[in-house]
């Protein structure tokens, strides 16, 4: 069932569980994901990144996911990612998304307030929740527009002010953890302070300072033990792109190789949407969502 963001990101969990917010792009992938979902009972996030909408067209990959969570018995919200565009935000409040994440953090502290507020004002008098990212959580494409000597971290004590002011409803923390796999040499160098491991320190002063769930992107290459440990310490969310595209990659790379006779590309993506559904089985087990959709109505 197609459910709000609200009813499955909650206070109680704080502390004791975490969800997965799997992007999706197209038909298989949501497939592996919904079907995860479905054989251990959980609930999970599925999101849309402005690349995928642009890829499979919105109309097309919305109708893909409300129809896979309608059909499902199990809790499943359906969030935007990362989008700088209030225009596009609007739209896909429209379209029945529950929360909409506003990425304003390429933006001065002044000016991502300030859209910010205007985003939630929006949201908030249409009942979807609005998240915000404070710190700057890079990836390959991001390695340019990093100033020299810029604090990519998210401040605590910024952080407080900013949820107070904003009344943001989650907030995407930059405390580590990078976006992809880190392939171009240049955001290597960028980031060679900054290994993807999370700043636990850092994470529990905001935690400290902020009440709301927080969000970590970026989690895929995160250590497992590292992802337990910020559970702990209330990370609500765990965005996790990458490691369902390598599964997925890595079995579809493997049989076009094992069968080169094949052409129905449905023989090709089956393994692979299983690959995919594996990951996403292993990454809702991590987090401790299996069996908390029982009895969710
Ligand atoms: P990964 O690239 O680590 O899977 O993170 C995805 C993400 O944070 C999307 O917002």
């Amino acid at each position: 069932m197609l459910v709000h963001l609200g009813r499955i990101v909650n206070h109680k969990m704080l502390g004791k569980y975490a969800l997965p917010a799997f992007n999706t792009s197209d038909l298989e992938m949501t497939q592996g994901i919904v079907r995860a979902a479905k054989k251990l009972k959980a609930p999970v996030i599925i999101q849309t990144s402005v690349g995928a909408l642009e890829y499979a067209g919105i109309e097309q990959l919305v109708g893909i996911i409300k129809t896979e969570a309608h059909e499902s018995p199990t809790p499943i919200a359906l969030h935007q990612d990362h989008c700088h565009d209030f225009k596009l935000i609007k739209k896909l409040i429209d379209l029945g998304y529950s929360s909409v994440m506003l990425d304003a953090s390429h933006l001065s502290y002044k000016d991502n307030l300030k859209l910010t507020k205007a985003v939630v004002a929006y949201a908030h008098k249409r009942g979807v929740w609005v998240q915000a990212e404070l710190g700057r959580i890079l990836g390959n494409e991001d390695w340019q527009t990093v100033k020299s000597g810029e604090d990519l971290m998210t401040d605590p004590d910024q952080a407080a002010k900013f949820v107070a002011e904003t009344r943001i409803d989650t907030l995407a923390v930059a405390v580590g953890s990078l976006h992809g796999i880190p392939v171009d040499p240049r955001i290597k160098k960028v980031l060679s302070t900054l290994k993807e491991h999370v700043d636990l320190k850092r994470l529990k002063a905001i935690r400290a300072k902020v009440k709301i769930p927080l969000v970590m992107h970026g989690a895929s290459g995160v250590p497992d033990a590292q992802i337990r440990v910020a559970i702990k310490m209330g990370v609500a969310v765990f965005n996790i792109d990458t490691d369902l595209r390598v599964a997925f990659n890595k079995a579809l790379r493997d049989n076009i190789k094992k069968y080169p006779q094949v052409y129905d590309p449905r023989k090709l993506l089956k393994p692979a949407t299983d690959a995919l559904q594996a990951m996403a089985e292993k990454k809702i087990k991590l987090m401790g969502g299996s069996g908390k959709a029982k009895g969710f109505k």
